[in-house]
């Protein structure tokens, strides 16, 4: 894929991966849209970035994305990728009594409905493009889950479902599908937890593990795991006790806290 020249909808651009692709692919000559929810964050992404185009918008609210489309569509015809970003991720407790039916599903809504229906949305716009993208954000812990982020790891190992069956529905148009599972990234998503949640496991930097997604966009590599998502997806496959322990020591600790 040339990674020039493009006209780009990236859904969570004002922190961590999403502006780091923002930032990177304007560099390259593309023209990027950032979404968000929050107004003064991107504005506050626009004085960082004066080129770059926001429209605040809820990859979690079916209504936004359908409203998203037609203001992206009018202002930017020329749009030909779309990058799936939104997301975050929260340390649950499923004993938990305060967590209601409504809040248990938010990643949920966001992380997995979001992108399906911003894809849903967006495809048919994108097949007419001579050259066109969408890649997923997904996760190293698609692979494997993380215990201690129940619903968060499921939304992941939903999108990374998807975005293979999406690739197959695909294979006959001109939209190339791409996943990135990137691995712990030190952005402001893993400020929240406590090292120890996190299998002790060291950040990758955001600027490399950026670098690293767009190079494999621009060699075709359709599921790119910088890092330690590959270590994650290869230690699934010939060790899945021992790795998924390693992953689950956090939430056996929660576990021992509760009593
Ligand atoms: N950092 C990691 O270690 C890591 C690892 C694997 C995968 N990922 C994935 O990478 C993606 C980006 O995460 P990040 O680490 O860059 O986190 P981040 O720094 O917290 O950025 C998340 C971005 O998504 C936006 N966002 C959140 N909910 C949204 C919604 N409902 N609608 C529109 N925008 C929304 C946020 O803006 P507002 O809050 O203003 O809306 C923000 O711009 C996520 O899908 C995450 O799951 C991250």
């Amino acid at each position: 894929m040339k990674m020039s020249g493009n006209t780009i909808l990236i859904t969570g651009g004002t922190s961590g991966i999403g502006f780091e692709f923002a930032e990177q692919l304007m560099k390259l000559g593309n023209t990027v849209i950032i979404t968000g929810r929050d107004q003064a964050r991107l504005d506050a992404a626009k004085k960082k970035l004066p080129t770059v185009h926001t429209i605040q918008s809820d990859a979690g609210d079916p209504k936004a994305i359908a409203a998203l489309f037609e203001t992206v569509v009018k202002q930017f015809p020329e749009l030909n990728v779309l990058i799936n970003n939104a997301g975050f991720m929260r340390r649950l407790n499923l004993h938990d009594q305060d967590v209601d039916l409504e809040d248990i599903n938010r990643e949920i809504e966001t992380n997995l409905s979001g992108p399906i229906r911003m894809v849903k949305q967006f495809l048919s716009h994108l097949k007419m493009k001579e050259s066109a993208a969408i890649l997923n954000v997904s996760s190293g812990l698609a692979f494997v889950p993380l215990p201690i982020s129940p619903v968060y790891c499921a939304a992941k190992a939903g999108i990374h479902s998807f975005t293979q069956s999406l690739r197959v529905q695909l294979k006959n148009t001109r939209v190339k599908v791409f996943e990135l599972a990137p691995p712990l990234t030190a952005t402001p998503l893993v400020d929240s937890f406590d090292p120890a949640d996190l299998a002790g496991s060291k950040a990758m930097n955001v600027s490399v593990m950026v670098g690293a997604a767009i190079r494999g966009m621009e060699q075709d590599n359709f599921e790119i795991r910088p890092g330690q998502s590959n270590a994650l997806k290869l230690m699934n496959r010939i060790a899945p006790k021992f790795i998924f322990s390693q992953l689950s020591k956090s939430a056996d600790k929660m576990l021992s806290e509760m009593n």
